[in-house]
């Protein structure tokens, strides 16, 4: 409903730095859209202004008048998820809120702590009014864990179900998260593992999952072969899915199969570059990894978790002494760095190193 309101009439050419202006000094009324006709702009504020507030607004935009107007009001602003749960969970749970959410397709995650617990129900709502693209919200129902690196979700608001299609850098991925390990977060890092990638190179992508490093890869160059390889025959359906979705049919090779074996087996001596993103059991596969490399050697990116008693160097050390168990060595320092936090005082990180 239209409201009338005081305002600061200005000619167009001064209306930007009017209300920049107006807004440094806060008196606009926010909840009014600014209006202009074919001379004036027209900038809604709470009351009249004080004469100091005046002065200040003559000096730098000489020909402006104080009037009244009618306005239109803005669309109200959807609250976030916290503003919406305010008054519904006691002050005192407030600080244990999760700040954010892993968004994955149309689906929201969050990490609940145990006194949250009998509030899930109140905080999936909110969460589902303040994020309009979300369709389910799904709580952790605990840590990643098995060979094929899966976890537990309860479905507390929404949709029930699991699968969704998450978009990322152009690609899309078909994924059901509760038969299948994705993560979001690592959606920088596939990028740039992507961008290092050059034409008419041999990539194979050990630990694949729903082939997020792959596609991404595929979708990016034009004459690159990636050889992509899955024990979980679920993530593997989804691979194959993934690469159709994605129109990369012929570019990526998708295995069903224990990396060790598929690299024994028939790829040996073929990759320019090796994706190992097992951080918990890369270091175990070192030697299939060199063993796929090219004779003239080529780039591991290899991932490990890092922590307190098991630090960056540690890491480093322990990779460059299983590249030399396989015959090989590394070329120059990796370049190492933290990909993001696992847990409180815990990184996933990633080292790049140069085999030969
Ligand atoms: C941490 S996930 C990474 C998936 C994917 N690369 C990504 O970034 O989303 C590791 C994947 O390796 C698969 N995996 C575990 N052991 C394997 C093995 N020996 N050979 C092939 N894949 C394996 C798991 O099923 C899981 O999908």
């Amino acid at each position: 409903m239209p409201k009338r309101s005081t305002a600061i009439k200005v000619p167009k050419t001064c209306g930007e730095r009017t209300i920049v202006l107006a807004n440094k000094m806060k008196i606009v009324d926010k909840e009014l859209k600014i209006k202009k006709d074919d001379c004036f702009i027209y900038v809604p504020i709470h009351h009249k202004p004080s004469e100091t507030i005046l002065k200040a607004l003559k000096r730098q935009v000489t020909n402006m008048q104080v009037s009244t107007s009618v306005f239109q009001k803005k669309p109200k602003r959807v609250s976030t998820y916290s503003e919406l749960l305010e008054g519904k969970i006691p002050k005192r749970f407030q600080a244990s809120l999760p700040h954010s959410a892993d968004i994955v397709g149309d689906m929201a995650i969050i990490e609940l702590s145990p006194e949250l617990q009998e509030y899930k129900k109140t905080m999936g709502e909110a969460i589902l009014k303040a994020y309009k693209n979300v369709r389910t919200v799904l709580a952790k129902a605990g840590a990643v864990s098995g060979t094929y690196r899966l976890r537990q979700f309860e479905i507390i608001a929404g949709e029930p179900k699991t699968v969704t299609i998450h978009k990322e850098h152009g690609c899309k991925f078909l994924i059901d998260i509760a038969k299948v390990y994705f993560s979001p977060r690592l959606s920088f890092e596939r990028s740039r593992v992507a961008s290092l990638v050059k034409e008419h190179e041999t990539i194979v992508d050990m630990f694949t999952g729903v082939g997020p490093f792959a596609v991404q890869i595929a979708k990016k160059r034009e004459n690159v072969e990636v050889y992509a390889i899955e024990l979980n025959p679920d993530a593997f359906d989804f691979l194959k899915r993934n690469i159709r979705l994605n129109k990369v049919d012929g570019k990526i090779h998708p295995i069903l199969g224990d990396a060790r074996q598929v690299i024994d087996d028939k790829l040996t001596g073929i990759a320019d570059r090796v994706i190992m993103n097992l951080p918990e059991k890369a270091i175990d596969f070192v030697d299939v990894a060199c063993e796929t490399l090219k004779p003239d050697g080529g780039v591991l990116h290899f991932y490990c978790f890092v922590n307190a008693s098991n630090s960056l160097q540690a890491m480093e050390q322990r990779l460059a002494e299983a590249v030399e168990a396989s015959g090989r060595r590394i070329r120059k320092k990796p370049l190492s760095k933290l990909v993001r936090a696992t847990a409180p005082y815990e990184w996933q990180a990633v080292l790049d190193a140069g085999v030969v």
